[in-house]
Parts: C-alpha cells; sequence; structure tokens
C-alpha cells in the first residue's frame, strides 16, 4: 500500500499490508548440506505474492517454543504444471531454538507463515549484477538471477542483465547449500570459495569479488553498468561494501539483524542508516529494509 499521504516519521514503505498468514503443509525438508535444510511448504496465495529479496516470519504450528517466528529468505518459489505458483523453499542454518527443531519437522506436518515481507531487491537496469554471498547469505538470490536473466518474472517487470555473476563463499566445502539450484541457473556464472580450499577458490568472497571486478573493466573499458547485492555476515557485507567502494561501484546489502515482530511495531531489528544531511538514524530491517544502500550503513 502507498503510504505517500502519511508524513509521519515513522511510516515505511513495506508495511505488512500485502502479507499474508498462512498455515502451511510441509511438502518436504531435507539436508542440503553441513547442518544446512531445505524445508518446501504450500502457501500458493503468498508464493504468488513474494518478490526476489523478501523474507518470511516461520514458526513450527502448535509449537509455543519459540513463541514468535523467525526470519528467513525466500530460497525459492515453485510452480504447479500450469505454471502457478504453489510452493515456497527456505534454507536454513541449523542455529537456534527454531531452527534445531524445525529439522525434526517432516512432511505433512504444519507451518506457521507469515509474508512477503520487507523490500527485497527493486528491478533496477544493470548490465552486469554480482551477486556476493557469504555463509547462509545466498538465499535471497536463486529468484534474482532468475529475474535477471529474464528466466522468470515475479508478477513485476525487470530489465534484464547482460550477465549475472554469483560469488559465494563459506567457511568449507561441506557448508556449500544450494550450489546445484544455482548451477541448474541458465547462464548464471557461479564462482565458488572456501577459506579452506576444500572447494573453488582458496580464500575470502572479497577476492573473488575483486576478480570479476577486475575481468568486467577489461571487458568494458570501466565498471559501468555492474552493479553489487551482498547477504552474509556482517563483518563480510563490510568488507564487500568497502571494495565496491574502492572500485566505485553500487552495492546494496541485505540485512540479517534479529528480528521479533518482522512487522515494524518492536524495534528489536534496527540498523544504523545514514540521511541525507550527514547524520544517521535507526532504520527498521523489517519494513524499511532488509535491503539497504551499502554507502548509507553505518557499520559498527
Ligand atoms: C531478513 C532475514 C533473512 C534471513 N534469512 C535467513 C535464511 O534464509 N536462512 C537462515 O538460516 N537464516 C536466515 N536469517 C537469520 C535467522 O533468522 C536467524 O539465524 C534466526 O535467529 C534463527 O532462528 P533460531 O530460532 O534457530 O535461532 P535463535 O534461537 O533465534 O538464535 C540463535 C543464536 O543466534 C543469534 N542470532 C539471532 N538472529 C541472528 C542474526 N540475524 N544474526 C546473527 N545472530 C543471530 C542469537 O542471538 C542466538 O545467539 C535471516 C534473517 C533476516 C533478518
Ligand atoms: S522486527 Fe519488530 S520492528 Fe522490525
Amino acid at each position: 500500500m502507498s503510504t505517500d499521504h502519511c508524513d509521519t516519521p515513522l511510516h515505511a514503505d513495506y508495511y505488512a499490508d500485502e502479507s499474508v498468514f498462512f498455515t502451511a503443509d510441509v511438502i518436504e525438508n531435507v539436508k542440503v548440506a553441513q547442518d544446512t535444510w531445505r524445508v518446501r511448504f504450500r502457501c500458493p496465495e503468498m508464493a504468488a505474492k513474494c518478490k526476489p529479496g523478501q523474507f518470511i516470519m516461520l514458526k513450527i504450528n502448535d509449537r509455543d517454543d519459540p513463541l514468535i517466528g523467525r526470519p528467513l529468505a525466500v530460497f525459492d518459489i515453485t510452480a504447479d504444471q500450469q505454471g502457478v505458483p504453489t510452493d515456497l523453499d527456505a534454507v536454513y542454518l541449523v542455529k537456534g531454538n527454531l531452527t534445531t527443531r524445525l529439522v525434526d519437522v517432516v512432511a505433512g506436518q504444519q507451518l506457521d507463515v507469515w509474508g512477503p515481507l520487507g523490500n527485497g531487491f527493486l528491478p533496477q537496469p544493470t548490465r552486469h549484477l554480482i551477486m556476493v554471498a557469504g555463509g547462509i547469505g545466498q538465499t535471497p538470490f536463486v529468484t534474482l538471477a532468475r529475474e535477471y536473466l529474464g528466466l522468470a518474472a515475479y508478477g513485476r517487470e525487470c530489465p534484464r542483465a547482460e550477465k549475472v555473476t554469483l560469488c559465494y563463499g563459506a567457511r568449507s566445502a561441506d557448508l556449500l547449500a544450494g550450489v546445484d539450484t544455482f548451477e541448474a541457473v541458465e547462464g548464471l556464472d557461479v564462482r565458488l570459495c572456501t577459506d579452506d580450499g576444500s572447494r573453488g577458490h582458496d580464500g575470502l568472497v572479497t577476492e573473488l569479488l575483486e576478480q570479476v571486478l577486475a575481468e568486467d573493466k577489461q571487458a568494458h573499458g570501466s565498471n559501468e553498468g555492474a552493479r553489487i547485492v551482498c547477504c552474509g555476515p556482517e563483518p563480510m557485507m563490510q568488507a564487500v561494501a568497502g571494495v565496491c567502494q574502492q572500485w566505485e561501484v553500487p552495492c546494496q546489502v541485505s540485512l540479517e539483524t534479529p528480528m521479533a515482530c518482522g512487522i515494524g511495531i518492536c524495534f528489536t531489528c534496527v540498523a544504523k542508516v545514514l540521511q541525507d544531511d550527514g547524520s544517521w538514524d535507526y532504520k527498521r530491517t523489517c519494513v524499511e529494509g532488509p535491503v539497504f544502500d551499502a554507502a548509507k550503513i553505518v557499520w559498527d
């Protein structure tokens, strides 16, 4: 819903007006990497509304621990044989209260899910979209890659990029999750790296990014038209933002701040964001993000 009419300082463009609450049947819940699972659940109404980079809040139905849902990015949207979106996939790292219990959920059980939430990645003219992911931060990028390669439309127009590259790093090969899904995206340039050299480039994802930017500059004379989107642990996103500043390439980060309500009420999820006058203010990641201009984030 447009909030142009609303001039309260607390207004946000991505309140949960468009979101729906669903009790969704689990279709499957499978291990995809070390401590990492992919859960697929049926929620056609929500699947039809999801845009790349948006997230959902999820909890196990009839369980009150945790009492509130946890934010997870929409990893994939699958459709029936007629092409009607039916299911959502989330890929999660086993970490705490919810995710340690979620691994035991089997097909036929139910999840409480509300979404889609947040701004996601808004379509922008881009010659070369470079997606940089660290750890579990690859989850918002499958649908985004398909959209910019013209392989899928998620209810909106998106200008096609000439090239889309994924730079994806993890500590070791067994923690890389969903690589087969990315490799199945036709035309997507997938570059992997690991801290221990067990798969792909032996080193940091920022090194991969600089390689890709150097190749891009050599091929085109400049990085004009290249754009970075990034998701992962905060120190990694800060490092990527630094590389982008150095190479003068625009960068957006998708923040993964802890959240409680997910709908703009509790202020658990705030990040420090620079204002036009040079001062910073707190912005709620759930309704004003999770995607922000990296140059505007005040990293602590
Ligand atoms: C927009 C968004 C999208 C996300 N997408 C994904 C995703 O696709 N896959 C995925 O695995 N995770 C994702 N996360 C992170 C996920 O929501 C948290 O890791 C969540 O806390 C896991 O729930 P839990 O109950 O298992 O762990 P909890 O019991 O909530 O927490 C376990 C530990 O992690 C800490 N913690 C909680 N949240 C965070 C956080 N965001 N960053 C760092 N530490 C945290 C807690 O302080 C605690 O120590 C996303 C977060 C956001 C905001
Ligand atoms: S999680 Fe409550 S305001 Fe963002």
